[in-house]
């Protein structure tokens, strides 16, 4: 028997899971780490916390598959983009990663787009400068612990890390590189412009791969402690967004994806690089050599409901742990008692800062309209709606930018819900499926991974042939017509409070 692996790491924790060759599932197996938020707004992680997790978790994969070392083709690694790790000359990890939802970098995004000159930096980058991105956080470190910058030699991405840990190959891959701002994107290498600019030396910066291509093979230690071989190879892989779009089968134009993770992404194929001039959505390159893609990204969509259920909803984690049941479904149970709209009660979910549609760090989550008659339900309901409209914020820009798909796939934990399915199917006015794969990341990379090994013959040739729809929900005309009217004042909220925001974020 033969086996790809796929490892995503995430931000919760790292997840590995084995697939056969015909990309079914076999084994998986998942450690969790703790996320650091020092001050409001802050978001760092410990790249040692996430090998430690990938070793362990190959670990128990190749245990419970029982697979011997050799019968592992590839590995593909995928991971929370936009991180920055920096590495001194000895190779030791110089501070704590900033993770991709921090949002400290606000006055670094002012002074990228000052040095580069912002038509120059969309022209190039794709995108105008983000807090989000890493170039921001490359600068913010520059500005506030040049100690740390004199002494950095190598810059990388959380799983281009895991790489390097993996196989010694200091490299990275398209998808995920084009998310740092500092790559042509439309070129698919690195900017010798925006490096000078920003005063980033190249040479810190890995070799860029086509996601499919192979990186390395796994080092000795590596293998002895893992369960793999040396002759593994693991292949570029991809950003989590990239991945989990060709693990659910996003590899033509027009087809078009929406997923509830920790971050809310409604994510499209394109066949050239497609620019938001207004920058609200991030256009990068796709998994698929020669494809791009464009994003819009809600920063807490899975977050702004795991945050309700963890903080207020305590009582119904216990309760669904003692009855053996899974604690969103009750929550959903909880929901559905609450009609569509929520009795008026409307949710921002902007707990960490917001990109698309209004790229501004500073905004914070909203309840507006609470009255005495709401109850929990109402409360659950608003959280689940707001998420969807800022989802369906994303999808507006992609229309406009001329993909309209028929339909939409829903996928990550949210995807999972049917009840936020046919809530996405109300808002958007488009049919929801859901597909075959439900390790969606995971099965992406390990596609890849199947392409370097020889396995198959192209990205999305496997793609499609792996995935099939399952289900699907329409939308009820009568909550569209709801929701039209619950959408255009959620709107409003945003432009009302914009000022209110940056007042909050001084005091
Ligand atoms: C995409 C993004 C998130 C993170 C974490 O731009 O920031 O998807 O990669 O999931």
């Amino acid at each position: 028997m033969s086996y790809l692996i796929g490892v995503d790491i995430g931000t919760s924790g790292t997840k590995a899971v084995a697939f056969d060759l015909e990309g079914k599932a076999v084994a998986d197996a998942l450690i969790e780490y703790p996320l650091y938020q020092p001050k409001n707004g802050w978001a760092e992680q410990d790249p040692e916390d996430w090998w430690n997790a990938t070793v362990d978790a190959i670990a128990l994969l190749t245990g419970k598959i029982g697979a011997k070392p050799e019968e592992i083709l590839g590995v593909g690694l995928s991971g929370q983009m936009h991180g920055l790790v920096m590495l001194d000359g000895n190779d030791r990890v110089l501070r704590r990663s900033i993770i991709w939802c921090d949002q400290r970098t606000a006055s670094e995004a002012e002074i990228i787009t000052d040095l580069v000159g912002r038509d120059k930096l969309i022209e190039i980058t794709a995108n105008p400068a983000l807090t989000g991105f890493t170039a921001a956080k490359i600068m913010w470190v520059k500005r506030n612990e040049p100690e740390i910058f004199d002494r950095c030699r190598k810059i990388m991405l959380p799983k281009d890390y895991i790489r390097y840990r993996m196989t010694g190959e200091f490299a990275t891959e398209v998808s995920d590189a084009s998310g740092m701002q500092l790559m042509d994107v439309p070129g698919r290498k690195w900017s010798d412009l925006v490096c000078d600019r920003l005063g980033i030396d190249k040479t810190c910066l890995g070799r860029v791969y086509e996601s499919c291509e192979v990186t390395g093979t796994v080092l000795p230690e590596v293998a002895e402690k893992t369960g793999m071989s040396v002759r593994t190879v693991v292949v570029g892989g991809a950003g989590d967004q990239a991945a989990s779009a060709i693990g659910n089968g996003i590899v033509r134009e027009g087809i078009v994806s929406a997923t509830i993770g920790t971050s809310g992404v409604v994510f499209a194929h394109t066949d050239r690089p497609k620019i938001d001039p207004l920058g609200r959505v991030h256009t990068l390159c796709h998994a698929v050599p020669g494809a791009w893609h464009i994003m819009g990204v809600t920063q807490a969509a899975g977050l702004s409901f795991q945050w309700i259920r963890d903080n207020f909803f305590d009582d119904v984690k216990k309760a669904a742990g003692l009855m053996g049941k899974n604690p969103n479904k009750v929550m959903d149970e909880i929901c559905s008692r609450s009609p569509a709209g929520a009795n008026s009660l409307i949710y921002l979910p902007y707990l960490m800062g917001e990109r698309t549609p209004h790229l501004d760090p500073n905004a914070r989550g909203v309840f507006f309209g609470l009255s005495a008659m709401h109850d929990r339900s109402d409360i659950v309901r608003a959280v689940m709606e707001g998420v969807t409209f800022s989802l369906l914020d994303c999808m507006n820009i992609i229309r406009e930018l001329g993909t309209s798909p028929d339909f939409v796939y829903a996928s990550g934990g949210g995807g999972n819900s049917m009840l936020w399915r046919q809530m996405m199917a109300d808002a958007f006015g488009v049919r929801v499926a859901q597909n075959s794969s439900r390790e969606g990341g995971a099965l992406g990379v390990a596609i890849l991974a199947g392409v370097g090994a020889g396995v198959y013959e192209s990205v999305s040739g496997a793609a499609e042939s792996m995935v099939k729809e399952t289900s699907s929900v329409s939308p009820d005309e009568n909550n569209t017509e709801k929701y039209r009217n619950v959408y255009a004042l959620y709107g409003k909220l945003y432009s009302a409070l914009k000022d209110s925001f940056r007042e909050l974020s001084e005091i």
